[in-house]
């Protein structure tokens, strides 16, 4: 499952994390990101039809891989594997989520920020883990600090995020991917700008990493 995960997440320097508002979004939408080199997306569960977005996503849009965030519970956890998610991702962690993840097949990507967080996951099993939210618990300068001391574990960083600071995480040796909306704004899929979000892509899949 680590592997599989982390061949998700090395694919490319960002993850686009989308909140699906119009469920006849979700197809447009994923297919411009993927179009502009973004294939892995990570859908919330902060809208009712999120799942059903999911669903849709991995049914129509054979290009994309579709990571179901902002998991909470065990519950949410078994809709979003049965809704077809290929990854998994909560902004913390629970023993509710951790024996979930144990029941599945799908990679579980947690996430933790201080160090008793992350060393209590490297515990557990987990070294790729995410660190949210990245800017405001400490930024790029708290996410350097944990490399040293914990040398084994990596992160992808999301929250607050976007192409001024992107380059500061991405630099850093424990990151193996960032994660933002910023390649999704609202204005544009209201208009149904999907032009625009592709763009957005392309200029986030050229962004190195060390
Ligand atoms: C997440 O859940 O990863 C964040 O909400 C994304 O943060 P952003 O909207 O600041 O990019």
């Amino acid at each position: 499952k680590t592997e599989k995960l982390l061949e998700i997440l090395s694919g490319q320097p960002v993850i686009p994390v989308l909140r699906i508002d119009r469920i006849a979004d979700a197809v447009p939408l994923t297919r411009a990101l993927a179009k502009g080199g973004l294939p892995a997306v990570e859908i919330t569960l902060r809208t009712p039809d999120a799942l059903d977005a999911i669903r849709l996503v991995v049914d129509e849009v054979p290009e994309a891989i579709v990571g179901a965030g902002t998991i909470l519970t065990g519950k949410d956890f078994a809709g979003a594997a049965v809704a077809g998610a290929q990854f998994i991702v909560s902004p913390g962690t629970t023993q509710e989520l951790l024996d979930a993840a144990t029941r599945s097949e799908v990679p579980f990507l947690p996430g933790a920020v201080t160090p008793s967080e992350v060393m209590a996951m490297r515990d557990e099993g987990y070294e790729i883990l995410k660190f949210f939210p990245a800017e405001q618990a400490g930024g790029a300068a708290f996410l350097k600090s944990l490399a040293s001391p914990l040398p084994s574990v990596r992160f992808c960083p999301t929250g607050g995020i976007s192409p001024k600071n992107a380059a500061d995480y991405l630099s850093l040796p424990n990151v193996v991917c960032i994660g933002g909306s910023w390649v999704a704004p609202d204005a544009e899929l209201a208009a149904g700008n999907w032009q625009a979000v592709e763009e957005l892509a392309r200029e986030a899949a050229k962004l190195a990493r060390r």
